[in-house]
């Protein structure tokens, strides 16, 4: 295990926003955690676990221990006629795998193509894209409980998934370090065409709709709309997309007839958040070297030497001007440190 004294945290989070930590640690094993928590020293500091920094936002320096899971590893623990369960380490990246089983023409992740971040990162917020979650293809996860040292299996439900939320973002929190993940995925084609956007990009190109086509498409729509954090630091979508019951929803619906939400469940509805914040006047802007990104409102831009109290004050700008003007609350979806 790799100790980092006084680490600077610039090439460990997609924003690119500068902070400093006491100490990082590196874990290329599930044995290194249970050394690095037999550690008196290490095991008592305030600790923060970290993936691939890509839904995360760092507003000072962190006064402890930041825990960088980097364990390794995709293979195959079992398969039949129709199924493959594949089991990837949780410092696997999360579209190298993806990118994996698509070559191998495993089905159930291509929609989730070009996520960034971490296999270990992913059940965490439930990744979600183009109509396909995490929770979809997720079989189990083996998990380091810090309190015994001991790998634990959690099942699908035992993970209490739903929209950017599992078991691990509040009961959970600080108690497991997630090790790796195992995916159920299909041998036999099964497509989910759901997504308006993937869908139409599809039927524009008139190409067959194969596991690689769809791919593709993902690809090609999220560099299309989505900035790629190597170029300009960003975290992908700030805020969730709020949900309302249906009521507000037909309140606001006639007071902004343009007001874009689809159906989220029985009596309730998802609004587009980037479309709240475009309304707003938000897209395209900049303050300083924080901005909203031009191609999509949702997501928040470091043009260079932002630091990432910037990026928050802008998102609290954000919000305040939404709350205003629909009465409508974003909760943001990147964790704010
Ligand atoms: N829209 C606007 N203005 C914009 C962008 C979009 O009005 O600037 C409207 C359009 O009407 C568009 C609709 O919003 O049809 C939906 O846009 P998009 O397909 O880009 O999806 P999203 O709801 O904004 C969500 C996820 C993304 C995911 C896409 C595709 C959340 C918070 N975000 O964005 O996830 O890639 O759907 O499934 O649910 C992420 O979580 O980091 C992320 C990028």
């Amino acid at each position: 295990m790799q100790i980092h004294r006084h680490q600077n945290l610039l090439n460990y989070n997609t924003f690119r926003v500068t902070a400093q930590a006491d100490y990082l640690v590196e874990i290329a094993s599930a044995n290194q955690l249970q050394e690095l928590f037999s550690d008196k020293f290490l095991s008592d500091l305030p600790r923060f676990i970290l993936g691939g920094g890509s839904n995360i936002l760092f507003t000072g320096d962190i006064s402890g221990l930041i825990i960088k899971v980097n364990i390794p590893g995709i293979e195959i623990i079992d398969e039949d006629h129709n199924f493959i369960w594949i089991k990837a380490g949780a410092g696997q990246n999360w579209h190298d795998l993806v990118s994996y089983c698509v070559d191998n023409g495993w089905y159930g992740i291509e929609n989730l193509a070009l996520i960034p971040g971490s296999c270990g990162a992913a059940p965490i917020q439930n990744i979600g894209a183009y109509g396909v979650e995490l929770n979809n293809v997720l079989d189990s996860l083996e998990a380091f409980e810090i309190e015994t040292g001991k790998i634990r299996t959690f099942c699908n439900q035992d993970c209490l998934f739903n929209y950017r939320y599992s078991i691990f973002k509040d009961h959970l929190k600080g108690k497991y370090i997630i090790s790796s993940i195992t995916l159920k995925l299909s041998k036999r084609p099964e497509f989910t065409l759901t997504y308006l956007s993937l869908n139409d990009y599809l039927k524009k190109s008139e190409t067959e709709v194969t596991l690689r086509s769809i791919y593709d498409a993902v690809i090609s729509i999220r560099r299309s709309k989505l900035p790629d954090p190597k170029e300009l630091g960003n975290c992908g979508s700030f805020f969730k997309n709020p949900e309302i019951g249906e009521e507000r929803y037909l309140t606001l619906k006639s007071s902004f007839p343009d007001l874009k939400a689809h159906p989220s469940g029985p009596g309730a509805f998802k609004l587009s958040a980037a479309w709240l914040i475009e309304q707003c006047g938000w897209k395209g802007k900049r303050i300083g070297s924080a901005g909203v990104y031009g191609q999509q409102a949702l997501v928040l831009v470091n043009y260079g030497s932002s630091s990432g109290e910037e990026i928050a004050n802008l998102a609290a700008e954000i919000q305040d001007s939404v709350a205003e003007k629909f009465n409508v609350s974003l909760v943001p979806e990147v964790t704010i440190i």
